[in-house]
């Protein structure tokens, strides 16, 4: 039975099995990715930024002869952000296969376009069943990353030490666990307004200007993930020179992840990249002390910010590509495929 499903008034047992289905994907599709935890699930699933909304449904296994609920062994939802619905379809491996996933999605894209929303787009993972099953439903590459992971056990704490040292005269660094403060929440939105070297994947929204940060920080606490700032201050004018960005989710907090990492074009060529993103990792290193691991997300052109997380440690893990689809279209290939 596939019907709309609101994580924010769904019972714990439902909860608790959507999580059961996402980590079954995992060990299937990403067995080097840590399963994901109960902790703050239904945040994570239910808070968005204002003006967002997410919609979902779930595809229910029969009940049990002992009467009890089946299992979820499917789960779609549907991010609606400006003028783009974002998906995310799970399909639970034992059932993979049967049209559940096309089902799954032909009701979100259906949904998007009666609200009036012109495209879809969708996360997939390279080397996975993702990719043939959206380019069998007529989505097309827009965009590759590769994503690349850091083992913390394999770092050489020394040598980070002296990186996050070997920053130009005039800046200083400094670490803002929980986001950064509010007298300087202007500057680093200035800064962030510099886009061309993010660390950050495409669907993931910046926020440019000083309340949609704000709003952008609350949405990630609430969702039970929590932000971690090393900002480069630039002495003289009191600007952000250079930013970086690290979440550990509750959700799966052995693995944080890489937001954004801003170097602002007239302070390129000090260093601050490579101190920045030390610096962070020394400070994680006592704030987390169960993080085993970083992830980030890198266009494969930028040749400058991939040779520094090289040497910082991160070894490329998986292509993770964007799809997106013309949800007309869309809708019409399903139905007449129906
Ligand atoms: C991608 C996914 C949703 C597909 O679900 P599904 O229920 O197996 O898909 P369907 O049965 O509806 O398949 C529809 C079509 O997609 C294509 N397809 C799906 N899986 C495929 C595979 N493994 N190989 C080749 N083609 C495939 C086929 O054309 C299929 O039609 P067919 O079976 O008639 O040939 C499922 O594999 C999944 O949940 N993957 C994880 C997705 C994810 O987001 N992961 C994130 C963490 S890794």
């Amino acid at each position: 039975m596939v019907r709309e499903w609101d994580p924010r008034t769904a019972s714990s047992d439902e909860v608790a099995s959507v999580l059961d289905t996402l980590n079954a994907v995992l060990a299937a599709d990403l067995p080097q990715d840590p399963p994901w935890r109960e902790s703050s699930l239904r945040e994570y699933l239910s808070e968005v930024m204002p003006g967002e909304r997410r919609i979902s449904w779930v595809a229910q296994a029969e009940p049990g002869s002992d009467g009890r609920p089946g299992p979820i062994l499917g789960h779609v939802h549907v991010l609606l952000l400006g003028d783009i619905g974002v998906l995310e379809v799970l399909v639970h491996p034992d059932v993979r296969r049967t049209g559940l996933g096309r089902e799954l999605v032909l009701l979100a894209a259906r949904r998007v376009y009666q609200e009036g929303f012109q495209s879809i787009g969708v996360e997939v993972v390279g080397d996975t069943p993702a990719v043939a099953f959206y380019e069998s439903l007529g989505f097309t590459r827009e965009y590759v990353e590769t994503r690349s992971v850091l083992d913390l056990g394999a770092v050489d704490w020394p040598a980070l030490a002296e990186m996050a040292t070997g920053i130009g005269a005039g800046y200083h660094l400094e670490f803002c666990p929980g986001g950064p403060p509010d007298d300087l929440i202007e500057a680093y939105a200035r800064a962030k307004a510099e886009v061309r070297d993010v660390d950050d994947g495409e669907l993931r929204p910046s926020s440019y200007d000083p309340q949609r940060l704000r709003d952008s920080l609350d949405t990630l606490h609430r969702r039970g993930m929590k932000p971690y700032i090393v900002l480069a201050l630039h002495e003289h004018s009191g600007e952000v020179a250079g930013l970086t960005e690290v979440v550990v989710p509750a959700q799966h907090p052995t693995r944080a992840d890489q937001y954004d990492t801003i170097v602002v074009q007239d302070h390129r060529g000090y260093g601050i990249d490579r101190a920045i993103k030390a610096r962070m990792l020394l400070e994680l290193r006592s704030a987390e002390p169960t993080l085993a691991e970083v992830q980030t997300w890198n266009a494969q052109a930028n040749e400058a910010m991939l040779k520094v997380n090289a040497e910082l440690g991160y070894r490329p893990d998986r292509e993770w590509c964007e799809y997106s689809v013309d949800v007309a279209e869309l809708v019409h290939r399903l139905d007449a495929a129906r």
